[in-house]
């Protein structure tokens, strides 16, 4: 992957910070007073002599990513000129948790006369001294670096931090610039070794997995489990996206996140595991989250589950987009946040920007039945006030409304979530254990008020097949593009015995036309097409007629006439062999599109109340008496777009015959093919 410039350095440099918290918020870590200079003056801190006064706070402006500042304001010596010289003192604290300090350290030509030193109040007596190390070795001067200082010996002592700079010469550099100093509370060490031995176990065993399911073209965790999608965000010149991953078995487990990039949201490359959990706070796990691009910074927030099971969100930063610093001020929405959600259940932050304030969307479960989510700002990702909860709904059995994602679209506010456990008399809605939902109206920001245009608890599904849950969106200048987990709790798949389980849809482009959500397979799908096939037009005419294209990694894209069918079936077998055919049709009597996998090849099985198992069904009104379906097929998945992508319907299919034929049908009546397109998609 191309990295940004300074990334080998920086990843010697960047010491991962190392400290943590406890859950509770009394333990939070904490900064001596204004040591984040957010207050925007130098009050709190004693000067002495002339090199600081009040023009040395500068406020960040565009030159914010250039020098890696954090929050608003940062403190640079430069205003008050070269020569000057003198101190600048803090506050006094208690070293706490791990102890361990850390803060973002610029400038400093002389090591020996610009500096930061660290003091015990009582005696003044100056117990170590930190100067900018990274200065003159290849990165810019004037830009801040994370520094982490281990104090562990002087843990429950009383210190202060000076800010000295004693180079009169009038030579480039000699002031100093420093920001955000951070000052743990948690007693719980991280040595990296959970990260490191994750990353080595998946190098090691990742040829081990059997390859006769996977998909091509779709996203896979090179060995072991993958839920969520997760962070899904364009950095450095690569889509980037995250997921729940557990590398050491095909199945859930304490959660990592796994992480791979794309040029092109088609073609993956794994980028090694980003997070693991090993810190206190989130010991249980690092859950879903999202993720945002401020400048050459990527920033995710996580769901850390902590030991106990609480849920508080955690955010953690890189400036390579490979390495993961967690933030000394974790929890950065804890627990005591959460409103009236359950404590173990407050997670998956949708992190995002609007009019230059950050956000994030958050899911929660009510005391009994229903879910809610919850809305925060911030302005420096650090700090995060609560608006309020946006929506809540007890709809009857439903659970934890689970992974929100939030776009604006065409003028509107689009909440999506996935609901867990909703389910309707109507075989056409809400089939599947969990859901996904989406809901058009307009958010008011600042009191957290969603008005639903089509009635407070209305919301529409996207996906009427079997395996679609947890969805990410990212937004581009554009368009919208949403990928969901292809996939469902409470389900065994045959291709665990293979060593893994879990895949991503393909991309989907969205689009609001008439108060509906269509998707559209992403376009770059289209680069990797080739064998074009123009179909002829076919009558069938209650037969099975056998088209002369076939595959396991196709596309076709075909237009059936209806208007004969007087209630009967029309539509296409896909990978047939003898035995086995996963069939896709329109069924008359119905008005549905059915896909059924009962005849697919080896069973799915399922431990939950889940529809009528292995088939589902899609209400559809045809156009003109047509109906479109786009069809992608990937080795073991089949994704239909019907009518433009009116509703797409995804599941997963494990043959056994290895078929790759494919027939146009029709039972009780006819139907015309009147138009059709096919393409072999090959990536490699
Ligand atoms: C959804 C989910 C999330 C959670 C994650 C844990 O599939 O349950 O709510 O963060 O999976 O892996």
């Amino acid at each position: 992957m191309k990295k940004n410039k300074f990334a080998p350095l920086l990843i010697l440099f960047l010491t991962i910070s190392s400290s943590s918290c406890s859950t509770s918020s009394s333990d939070k870590p904490y900064t001596f007073t204004n040591g984040d200079f957010e207050l925007g003056t130098l009050s709190n801190w004693t000067i002495s002599g002339d090199a600081f006064n009040d023009t040395c706070v500068l406020i960040s402006d565009s030159n914010k990513d250039k020098i890696h500042v954090e929050g608003n304001f940062y403190l640079s010596g430069e205003s008050v000129g070269n020569e000057a010289v003198g101190t600048l003192k803090s506050t006094s604290f208690k070293l706490k948790g791990n102890g361990k300090i850390s803060f973002l350290i610029g400038g400093g030509a002389n090591p020996d006369l610009v500096y930061v030193s660290i003091h015990k109040d009582d005696t003044g007596e100056e117990i170590t001294r930190i100067s900018n190390k990274f200065f003159n070795h290849e990165v810019p001067n004037n830009r801040m670096y994370r520094i982490v200082v281990d104090l562990k010996e002087y843990i429950g002592e009383q210190l202060y931090v000076q800010l000295n700079d004693n180079d009169s010469s009038n030579s480039g550099y000699n002031y100093i610039m420093v920001d955000d100093f951070e000052i743990s509370s948690s007693l719980n060490e991280d040595d990296g070794t959970l990260l490191s031995d994750a990353r080595n176990y998946t190098l090691k065993y990742k040829d081990t997995v059997n390859d006769r399911y996977r998909h091509t073209y779709h996203l896979m965790p090179t060995i072991g489990w993958m839920n969520d999608p997760n962070g899904f965000v364009y950095y450095d010149g690569y889509y980037h996206l995250f997921y729940q991953h557990n590398p050491y078995s095909p199945s859930w487990d304490t959660m990592y996140w796994g992480h791979a990039i794309s040029k092109d949201l088609i073609k993956w490359t794994d980028a090694s595991i980003a997070l693991a959990p090993d810190k206190s706070y989130d010991k249980n796990g690092v859950f879903s989250g999202g993720a945002v691009v401020d400048g050459d910074k990527m920033h995710l927030l996580y769901t850390a589950v902590g030991e106990t099971g609480v849920q508080q969100q955690a955010l953690a930063t890189s400036f390579d987009g490979v390495s993961f610093t967690k933030r000394n001020m974790n929890p950065v929405i804890d627990s005591s946040m959460r409103l009236n959600s359950r404590i173990t259940d407050f997670r998956d932050p949708y992190l995002f920007v609007k009019d230059d304030v950050y956000y994030a969307l958050i899911g929660g479960k009510l005391e009994g039945e229903g879910g809610q989510l919850l809305l925060y700002s911030s302005s420096d990702l650090l700090n995060w006030k609560t608006i309020g909860s946006i929506y809540s709904s007890t709809i009857t059995g439903s659970g934890m409304f689970e992974c929100p994602n939030y776009a604006y679209m065409d003028g509107k506010d689009i909440i999506i979530t996935s609901p867990q456990s909703i389910r309707d008399a109507d075989k056409a809605s809400y089939q599947n254990i969990h859901s996904v939902t989406y809901q058009i109206g307009n958010l008011d920001f600042e009191n957290g008020i969603f008005t639903n245009d089509n009635g407070v608890d209305y919301m529409e599904e996207f996906d009427k097949g079997f395996d679609f849950y947890a969805t990410q969106i990212y937004q581009e200048e554009d368009r919208t593009i949403m990928l969901a987990w292809m996939n469902m709790w409470s389900r065994s798949y045959p291709s665990a015995i293979d060593g893994y389980a879990g895949e991503v849809t393909l991309p989907r482009e969205l689009e609001l036309k008439d108060n509906h959500i269509y998707q559209k397979p992403i376009q770059e799908i289209q680069n990797y097409y080739q064998n074009e096939t123009i179909l002829n037009e076919i009558e069938c005419s209650d037969n099975e007629i056998k088209l002369d294209v076939k595959g396991d990694k196709i596309h076709l894209n075909v237009e059936i006439d209806v208007s004969n069918l007087n209630g009967g079936k029309a539509g296409f077998k896909l990978l047939q062999s003898e035995n086995e055919s996963t069939n896709i049709y329109y069924d008359d009597f119905l008005g549905m599109v059915v896909f059924d996998r009962r005849n697919s090849g080896v069973d799915i099985d399922s431990f939950d109340d889940d529809g009528e198992l292995n088939v589902r069904y899609a209400r559809i009104e045809p156009i003109d008496n047509k109906i479109k379906f786009e069809i992608f097929v990937d080795v073991s998945s089949v994704e239909l777009f019907i009518n433009d992508g009116y509703y797409t319907m995804s599941g997963l299919i494990f043959p056994s015959e290895a078929g790759k034929d494919i027939s146009f049908f029709t039972e009780g009546g006819s139907a015309h093919l009147t138009s059709g397109v096919f393409h072999d998609i090959e990536v490699n």
